[in-house]
């Protein structure tokens, strides 16, 4: 029988984004991404979704401490993007767009290590833009 579980933990925060390349033009910039390259940003409610997976520890019946879990996304996700503008107080996202896509894949790099710290494999990360949007990268999928 299998012991291993995935869990997962949801995070939220706000930030404002505008959507703009330097490898285009201004033109291109505008009829790529039309209102989303407004140059005064707008925002979105983003919803994190991580997931973890490993073992259940037969004592505490857990994966991974929650209490270290939340540590984990409260420092290296909630605490430097929200509130933020991503495109200026962000350095990655001086120069790689903002997307929900990109967003996904920063996640991943800023959780992944921190998470190994505590002996604990990043499964999945999801990150929802509103209700109607996710970007989404699986970990598990490629079976490594
Ligand atoms: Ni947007």
């Amino acid at each position: 029988m299998s012991d291993t579980v995935r869990i997962t933990r949801t995070v939220r925060f706000s930030a404002a984004h505008r959507y703009h390349s330097d490898r285009l033009s201004d033109e291109e910039n505008r009829r790529v991404f039309g209102k989303c390259n407004r140059p005064h940003g707008h925002g979105h409610d983003y919803r994190v979704d991580v997931g973890v997976v490993g073992p259940v520890d037969p004592v505490t019946g857990m994966v991974m401490n929650l209490a270290d879990l939340d540590a984990v996304l409260k420092e290296h996700v909630v605490e430097p993007l929200d509130h933020g503008f991503l495109n200026y107080d962000v350095e990655h996202f001086a120069s790689v767009v903002p997307t929900c896509e990109n967003i996904a894949l920063y996640v991943v790099d800023l959780i992944t290590e921190p998470l190994e710290h505590f002996g604990i494999r990043l499964a999945g990360v999801r990150v929802w833009e509103g209700n109607d949007l996710y970007a989404e990268v699986d970990l598990e999928e490629s079976g490594s």
